[in-house]
């Protein structure tokens, strides 16, 4: 058999992936991604009209065939009940996606130790719907990759000079979260390797939507290489990288897509 060609090392053809948090502003790009990459597409969010407008809206070639699942992850029986309803819609989840993100307002100077834990749902969450798809696989016999979704602030501290005067800081509690993110991608990268299982992190950078302040934003763009902000989809290409064939000899990595960010 001659050796696979670039296009079809990032064709996602004949694969299901299950993308959680499917509505949001850069889970919108991802759930394009990966439509357009020709994977059937089983998306989430908490509220399931909205799973599925997101799910009818996605194009690709399995058009008309992505579905919606609601899913809370930070219900453990949430989890179980989503889980359960992908794999009636499909008999093998070849990629997932974890995304998803119950926010935190709450900084270093306010946030309470109640706050603090309940915001660690989110990484138990992304624990329990990896072993889920990882199980599946494994019981299955097909490889799996895995893809979470960090943040460049689960690698370096952020600039307290970005937020001073405009809003809070980034949650502490936010940093503790993605960088356990980032670590807990190597421990089980290792743990599930010889499963033909493989857990990348994906890190982005600073995308802010139009909500977030116009004066905290001008900061930010000061403090990186490129001067600017970065736009969802150019997500979309590292994305459909770690999902598929293209990087199947990677696996526990974290791939920053910052504009430079973390490279001063
Ligand atoms: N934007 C950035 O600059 C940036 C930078 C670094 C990392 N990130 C990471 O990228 C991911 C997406 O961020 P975003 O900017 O697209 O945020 P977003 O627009 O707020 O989207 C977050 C998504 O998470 C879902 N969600 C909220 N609570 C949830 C829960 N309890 N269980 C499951 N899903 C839940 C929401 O969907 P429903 O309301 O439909 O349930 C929403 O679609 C997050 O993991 C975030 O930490 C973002």
């Amino acid at each position: 058999m001659s050796d696979p060609t670039i296009s079809e090392l990032f064709d996602l053809t004949g694969r299901t992936a299950l993308l959680s948090g499917a509505s949001g502003f850069l889970g919108s790009a991802f759930a394009s991604a990966l439509a357009e990459a020709g994977a059937r597409v089983l998306v989430t969010s908490r509220d399931r009209a909205t799973a599925e407008r997101v799910a009818a809206s996605l194009g690709g070639r399995e058009a008309g065939n992505h579905r919606g699942i609601a899913m809370d992850q930070t219900s453990e029986a949430s989890i179980e009940a989503g889980f359960a309803e992908a794999q009636k819609l499909s008999n093998r989840i070849d990629i997932l996606v974890n995304n998803g993100h119950a926010a935190l307002g709450a900084d270093w100077s306010s946030v309470t130790g109640d706050q603090f834990q309940e915001h660690f749902r989110n990484v138990t969450g992304y624990f329990l719907l990896a072993r889920h798809v990882r199980n599946a696989a494994v019981e299955r016999e097909h490889a799996a990759s895995i893809v979470l979704i960090g943040s460049m602030y689960g690698v370096v501290g952020s600039y307290p000079d970005a937020y001073a005067g405009v809003c809070s800081a980034s949650p502490v509690a936010y940093h503790a979260l993605k960088g356990g993110i980032v670590h807990m991608t190597r421990h089980l990268a290792v743990y599930w390797a010889t499963d033909g299982v493989r857990v990348n992190c994906l890190s982005p950078g600073p995308f802010p939507s139009e909500k977030a302040p116009g004066e905290m934003v001008d900061r930010l763009i000061q403090k990186l290489p490129m001067k600017r902000m970065g736009r969802p989809w150019e997500l979309k290409g590292a994305l459909v990288f770690l999902a598929g064939d293209a990087s199947s000899y990677v696996t526990g990595q974290n791939l920053l897509v910052d504009g430079g960010w973390t490279a001063w």
